[in-house]
């Protein structure tokens, strides 16, 4: 079922606990998505890549994910991830969906402001704004985004909530986007200050594939309430496909290719929502 995005955030972050965000590119990823947070009783938000957003061929894309969270036994929000463009953030706003990140995180911080207080103010009853502060790079490596300055600053965490509204915030403590080049090491005492600085804000943490689990663990009860992945649904996606290639292939049976390809992201995001339960150590 539809669930407005800041109360399925709220009520995650209440049981010290985070929804699994993941990035759908068709139905097929959404229904083993749905099948997963189903087995589990979990909330879970179905995310849209900007490119998936704006390729026209992907037109459908949106329409096809509402009805499949719509269908869901359990609470389902369907989310346009990091859009900068304003025209293009408008655009997701009158798709339909529960929410939006509104990523300003390359710009300068009062300019990154004004987008999402904008973004909020547009975004109709019930739709969540999610915004990002700092930067979280993409296949860099945790050191040139340390060099670049672009952690979240947990000072300006506050301010920034606080005159934006936004419904969530995306923190850069050493997270990146795609695959680790080395082991990563989250800056935990930096999550706690922006904790401690934003009140209840849900915080989340984007680039989950390749954290260790023992580190998802602590980023939730430090007060993370939303985990975002991508690489990994995309890697199980194209391993079962390729494994299950060539035993279809002589009949054709491309209804088998599909289930087995909807088992395997089912099996990905159960295993990635077990890490996401109530947290003990808080
Ligand atoms: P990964 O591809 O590293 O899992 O990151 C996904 C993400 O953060 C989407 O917003």
């Amino acid at each position: 079922m539809l669930v407005p995005f800041r109360a399925l955030l709220e009520e995650r972050r209440a049981k010290r606990a985070a929804a699994g965000a993941f990035t759908c590119y068709d139905v097929t990823t959404a229904l083993g998505v749905v099948r997963a947070a189903e087995q589990r009783a979990a909330p879970v938000v179905l995310l849209v890549s900007e490119a998936s957003f704006r390729a026209p061929e992907s037109r459908l894309l949106v329409p096809a994910l509402l009805a499949v969270a719509e269908r869901a036994d359990v609470a389902a929000c369907v989310q346009i991830d990091h859009v900068r463009d304003p025209g293009l953030i408008a655009s997701a706003l009158a798709a339909g969906v529960g929410a939006v990140l509104a990523d300003g995180s390359g710009l300068p911080l009062d300019e990154n402001a004004a987008l999402v207080r904008r973004a909020v103010a547009a975004a109709p009853q019930g739709v969540g704004i999610e915004a990002e502060l700092g930067r979280i790079q993409g296949g860099e490596d945790v050191a040139a985004a340390v060099a670049a300055g672009a952690f979240t600053d947990p000072a300006e965490a506050a301010a920034f909530a606080e005159l934006t509204g936004a419904d969530c915030l995306a923190v850069s403590i050493g997270n990146v986007h795609g695959t680790y080049a080395a082991t990563p090491r989250l800056d935990w005492e930096r999550l706690e200050r922006i904790r401690e600085r934003v009140g209840d804000l849900p915080l989340s943490l984007h680039g989950a594939s390749g954290l260790p689990p023992a580190d998802v663990r602590r980023a939730i009860s430090l007060g993370i309430c939303k985990v975002n992945v991508n690489t990994e649904i995309r890697r199980r996606y194209l391993s079962e496909l390729s494994a299950s290639l060539p035993a279809v292939l002589p009949g054709l049976r491309l209804l088998e290719l599909e289930l087995a390809v909807i088992a395997a992201v089912a099996d990905a995001v159960a295993e990635l929502l077990d890490l996401l339960g109530p947290s003990l150590s808080h």
